[in-house]
C-alpha cells in the first residue's frame, strides 16, 4: 500500500509555541529528523519517550507515523487516540486515526474518520489522500477516481499522487489505464527509489490481475532486475507461476519472499503451501487477505462452482430431527467461518433463537451483516472466539472453514465445551485419501482424512452421528469431494 503521507510542518503545530521540558524536545527533534530521514525504527523509541514526556499531539502524531511506516497499525491508532486526547479531532489526527484504520483492514470506518476531515479541510492535500484511498478500499471506485483525479491533476508531476491514481485505476478495473500511467512514468529515468519500486509493483500487479501472466511475471522479474531483492515482486512472480500451475518455478520466489518478509502471514502461508514448513492453521493474515479480496464476488463465484455445503447442512439437520421448522425449532445456532452468511440465509428458518457468526474477514462479515439475518456478528479468530463464548449452542456449524486448519482436537475440543448436551455440531472438510490425518495442499487449503477425522473427535469428546463423503463444489472440471460430518458430546 502506499503511504506517503505528511505531517504540517513544526512551526504550525498547535503547541509549537509552549515550552518543551529540553531533553524530550531535543528527543522529540531527533526522532522528527530520523523519521524525515526514513529511518522509522530508530526514531519510534525517541518518539515514544517525548510522547509520554510531552502533552503535545504533534509528538504523538508522529509517532504514529513512525509506527504506521513500521507497519504497526494498532499501535498508530493508539498514538492517534492520544494525540486526540490532547489536540481534539483535527484533520492529523483524524488522517493518522483513518491510516490506522485502513491498514488493519476497517475501510468503513477509516472512511468515517475521512469524512469528518474533509468536513473540517476541504481541500486538505493529505485529508482528500485518505478520503480517496478509503474509497478505493470501500469499493467506492468512481468516487476514489474522482477525489484522486483530482489530486493528481493538481500535481500530475508529483510521483506519489500518479501512483494513487494508477493503483485507484487497476482496483477500479480500468488496467489500460493503469498500464498507461505507468508506462509514462517508468519511462521518466530520473523517477528512482521508492517510487520507481512502486510502480514496477504495480505494473506487474496490473498485468497479474488483468490475467495477462505472461505479461505479469515478464513485470515482476524485470521488476526484480532493477530492484534488487523485493517480497512483493517475487510474491507476485509467484501468483504468475502458480496460475500457470508452475509450481516448482514459483516455489523459490515464495522462499524467498517468505525469507524476506517473516512477519507477512499472507506469504508465510503461500510459501508452506508449497512446502517450507507445516503450520497447524493458515496465518490469520492469509485468511482476512484471502477473503477480504474475495468478498464482493465471493457468492456468485460459489454459485457458478455448485457449492453444496448450505444445501447438504440443511437437508442433513432435517433428515436427523424429523419436523424440523414446521413442528420446532433449533433453539439457537452459532456460525463458525460464517463468511457472507450463507449458512444463516438456508438455517435461520429453523431456528428460533440468536444467530452469531464468526470470522476473521471483515469484508466476508459485512457481507453477512447486509443479510440482516444474524442477531451477532463478531470479527474474531474461531478459537479465540470460542474460548470466549459463554453460551449454551444447540447449534454449531462450520461450513468449509477447516479447510483452513491441520490440526483440529483443540478446536474441537473447545466447540465441545460450548455446544448443549442435547446440541448438534455439523461441520464439512475437503477429503483426504491416505494414511495421515491431515495435509496442506498447494491450493493453501487443508484437507483431512476419515481416520484423522474420527481421532481428532475423539480426542475432543465427541462422537460422530454422520461422516460421509459428499461431492463439495467444483474445482476447474473435477469435483471436489469433501466429508460431511455430524457430532455429539459423547456421553
Ligand atoms: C470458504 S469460506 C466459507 C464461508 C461459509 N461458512 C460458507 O459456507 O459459505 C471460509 C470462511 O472461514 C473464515 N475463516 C477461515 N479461518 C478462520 C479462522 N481461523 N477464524 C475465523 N474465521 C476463519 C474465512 O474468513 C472465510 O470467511
Amino acid at each position: 500500500m502506499i503511504t506517503l503521507h505528511s505531517l504540517p510542518p513544526a512551526q504550525n503545530a498547535p503547541h509549537s509555541a509552549s515550552p518543551r521540558p529540553g531533553l524530550a524536545a531535543r528527543l522529540l527533534a531527533e526522532g522528527e529528523r530520523l523519521l524525515a530521514a526514513q529511518r522509522p525504527a530508530e526514531a519510534l523509541p525517541l518518539l515514544q519517550s517525548a510522547a509520554e514526556a510531552l502533552a503535545d499531539g504533534r509528538a504523538w502524531l508522529l509517532l504514529g507515523e513512525a509506527s504506521l511506516q513500521l507497519n504497526n497499525p494498532v499501535a498508530a491508532a493508539e498514538a492517534a487516540a492520544a494525540a486526540r486526547a490532547v489536540e481534539g479531532a483535527t484533520p492529523a489526527v483524524l488522517v493518522l486515526a483513518g491510516r490506522a484504520l485502513l491498514s488493519m483492514g476497517r475501510p468503513e470506518e477509516a472512511l468515517a474518520e475521512a469524512a469528518e476531515a474533509v468536513m473540517i479541510d476541504r481541500h486538505g492535500h493529505d485529508v482528500r489522500l485518505l478520503l480517496g484511498q478509503t474509497l478505493k478500499a470501500c469499493d467506492r471506485h468512481d468516487e476514489a477516481l474522482a477525489v484522486l483525479g483530482e489530486l493528481w491533476q493538481e500535481a500530475p508531476g508529483d510521483s506519489g499522487a500518479t501512483l494513487r491514481l494508477a493503483d485507484a485505476l487497476m482496483h477500479a478495473g480500468s488496467h489500460d489505464a493503469a498500464a498507461e500511467l505507468l508506462a509514462h512514468m517508468l519511462d521518466n529515468a530520473a523517477l528512482a527509489g521508492q517510487a520507481r519500486s512502486q510502480a514496477l509493483l504495480l505494473r506487474a500487479q496490473n498485468a497479474l490481475r488483468r490475467g495477462n501472466l505472461e505479461a505479469a511475471l515478464a513485470a515482476a522479474l524485470a521488476g526484480l532486475e532493477e530492484t534488487g531483492a523485493d517480497a512483493a515482486l517475487h510474491t507476485t512472480a509467484a501468483h504468475a507461476l502458480l496460475a500457470m500451475r508452475r509450481m516448482g518455478d514459483a516455489k523459490p520466489h515464495l522462499l524467498i519472499a517468505h525469507r524476506l518478509a517473516p512477519d507477512d502471514g499472507y506469504v508465510a502461508h503461500l510459501a508452506a503451501s508449497v512446502g517450507a514448513f507445516l503450520p497447524e492453521r493458515a496465518d490469520a493474515q492469509y485468511v482476512c487477505r484471502v477473503f477480504d479480496g474475495y468478498a464482493p464476488g465471493f457468492e456468485a463465484a460459489l454459485l457458478g462452482l455448485g457449492y453444496r455445503a448450505p444445501g447438504l447442512i440443511l437437508r442433513q439437520f432435517e433428515a436427523l430431527l424429523p419436523g424440523l421448522g414446521a413442528e420446532y425449532k433449533l433453539r439457537n445456532l452459532l456460525d463458525l467461518g460464517c463468511g457472507t452468511g450463507l449458512i444463516g440465509l438456508v438455517l435461520h428458518d429453523v431456528v428460533a433463537g440468536s444467530i452469531k457468526g464468526v470470522d476473521l474477514s471483515a469484508g466476508m462479515l459485512a457481507a453477512a451483516q447486509a443479510k440482516g439475518i444474524y442477531t451477532e456478528l463478531r470479527q474474531a479468530e474461531i478459537n479465540a472466539a470460542l474460548l470466549a463464548d459463554q453460551e449454551q449452542w444447540h447449534a454449531i456449524v462450520a461450513a468449509d472453514v477447516f479447510i483452513y486448519f491441520g490440526t483440529l482436537e483443540a478446536t474441537l475440543a473447545a466447540i465441545g465445551r460450548r455446544l448443549a448436551p442435547d446440541g448438534w455440531f455439523v461441520f464439512t472438510t475437503e477429503a483426504l485419501d491416505g494414511p495421515q490425518a491431515w495435509e496442506l495442499g498447494e491450493t493453501g487449503r487443508f484437507r483431512h482424512s476419515e481416520a484423522g477425522l474420527l481421532q481428532a473427535l475423539a480426542t475432543a469428546g465427541l462422537e460422530p452421528v454422520v461422516l460421509r463423503r459428499e461431492a463439495l463444489r467444483r474445482e476447474g472440471p473435477a469435483i471436489l469431494d469433501g466429508f460431511l460430518v455430524v457430532a455429539k458430546r459423547a456421553l
